[in-house]
């Protein structure tokens, strides 16, 4: 029996740790967003009810918690890798299920889930990435979707806005989908 114990133990060790080192490697550690900064990224894409919002590498679901108490008609989906805050942020939708009805959670790996009905991406991930996340933006995304990068920009494609940067927080950074496809911008991102 006790031999049972220790293997489900070292199964499920080994998966929380797992998991959340492959998360950090492909896309970032989990660092959880600011409150200050996610009011302050929803107020720059300017959300409304009718928009499909992604957060890509959700977290705890701080962010689509909050989109949804503002904006209660708006689909808000949360893409995580790392299953202790995913769980977390199940659980807490779980517990207000009506108020967060049309909020989702799946444990999916970003890079290999179709965003193309996104009006709006939130992205807090390493710019080691980034390479691979232009690419899956031109691929993916509309013209007129907005995209909010917290801490670090795209280094060769401007944003329309900066937003918070004298702040005591990370900064934000505007794109608008059709910046990922534009022809300057494709032969330096590679
Ligand atoms: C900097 S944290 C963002 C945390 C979130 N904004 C919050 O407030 O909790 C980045 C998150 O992205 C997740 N992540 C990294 N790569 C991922 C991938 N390929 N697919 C899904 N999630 C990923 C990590 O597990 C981590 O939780």
């Amino acid at each position: 029996m006790n031999n049972y114990l220790e293997i489900i133990l070292f199964v499920t060790v080994f998966f929380i740790v797992g998991s959340a080192a492959y998360g950090a490697t492909v896309g970032a550690p989990w660092v959880p967003t600011k409150r200050e900064v996610i009011k302050r990224a929803l107020q720059a894409v300017k959300l409304k009810n009718t928009d499909t919002i992604y957060d890509l590498g959700s977290g705890n679901g701080s962010l689509l918690f909050e989109a949804a108490r503002k904006y209660p008609q708006c689909r808000a989906i949360g893409l995580e890798l790392f299953i202790l805050p995913y769980l977390y942020a199940r659980l807490r939708k779980s517990l207000a299920r009506k108020r967060y009805h049309r909020v989702k959670f799946l444990y999916r790996d970003l890079f290999l889930f179709n965003i193309s009905d996104a009006d709006v991406v939130f992205v807090f991930l390493m710019p080691g990435c980034y390479k691979r996340l232009v690419k899956k933006f031109r691929r993916e995304l509309n013209d007129h979707c907005r995209v909010i990068i917290e801490a670090w920009p795209f280094a060769d494609i401007e944003p329309l806005a900066v937003i918070g940067k004298n702040s005591d927080h990370l900064p934000l950074y505007l794109y608008h989908g059709r910046q990922f496809r534009e022809d300057k911008n494709i032969k330096k991102s590679g």
